[in-house]
């Protein structure tokens, strides 16, 4: 079985996805991961991010230790928002997602893109939101616990500049499937969170 997890920057995907895939025993891809391991080797390498054929070869994320807690910074991560707009940095990481998404016994990956465009054959598709005061909550506190120093004004200033760059875009936009679950967890808590997506998975629409 795959299932496809994709959301906004801290709607909690990522922690429905983890919980789902143990709840199945399947392997798990955080995408987001991806891009934002080309961002930091962006960063590393002094590339211009204005630059589409810099960030394509810092597509060779061979180098990247997935472990760096930089990789979860705002810096990164807005770094990731730029770089994946540019159409040739989504085509340099699609085969890897598609591979992993398409192994024997299945996979769950989450991301912006999975049930669009990574895997649109999943037999699960869960589309999760938040709002953005909500989401720049989580994310402040997930920061704060990895011992960054950062104020929620610039958490939720960086949400709403990453979801207008995410939505906007023209190469695979942030939207829901059109035959996926809308999950908003605004109001939830994450073990609720993950028990309505559990729901969602076992009885699909
Ligand atoms: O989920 P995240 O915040 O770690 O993702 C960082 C950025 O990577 C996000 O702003 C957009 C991009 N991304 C994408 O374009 N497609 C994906 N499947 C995953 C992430």
């Amino acid at each position: 079985m795959i299932i496809a997890v994709d959301g906004p920057a801290a709607s909690g995907k990522g922690t429905i996805a983890r919980a789902l895939a143990a709840h199945y025993g399947l392997p798990h891809l955080d995408t987001g991961l991806l891009y934002r391991a080309v961002g930091l080797n962006l960063l590393q390498t002094g590339g211009d991010p204005e630059s589409e054929f810099a960030a394509l070869r810092a597509c060779d994320i061979s180098q990247i230790d997935f472990a760096d807690p930089e990789l979860k910074s705002e810096t990164v991560g807005g770094l990731a928002s730029r770089i994946s707009a540019y159409p040739t940095v989504r085509n340099a990481l699609l085969e890897r997602q598609r591979t992993f998404a398409s192994q024997p016994g299945g996979a769950v990956l989450d991301g912006r893109d999975i049930g669009t465009v990574i895997a649109p054959q999943a037999e699960a598709k869960l589309f999760v939101t938040a709002s953005p005061e909500v989401r720049a909550q989580r994310r402040l506190a997930e920061l704060t616990r990895l011992g960054l120093n950062v104020h929620y004004e610039d958490v939720l200033a960086d949400i709403h500049a990453r979801d207008a760059r995410d939505r906007n875009r023209e190469a695979a936009p942030l939207r829901p499937a059109e035959d996926a679950f809308l999950l908003d967890t605004s109001e939830m808590s994450a073990d609720e969170a993950i028990a309505a997506a559990l729901a969602a998975v076992e009885s699909p629409l």
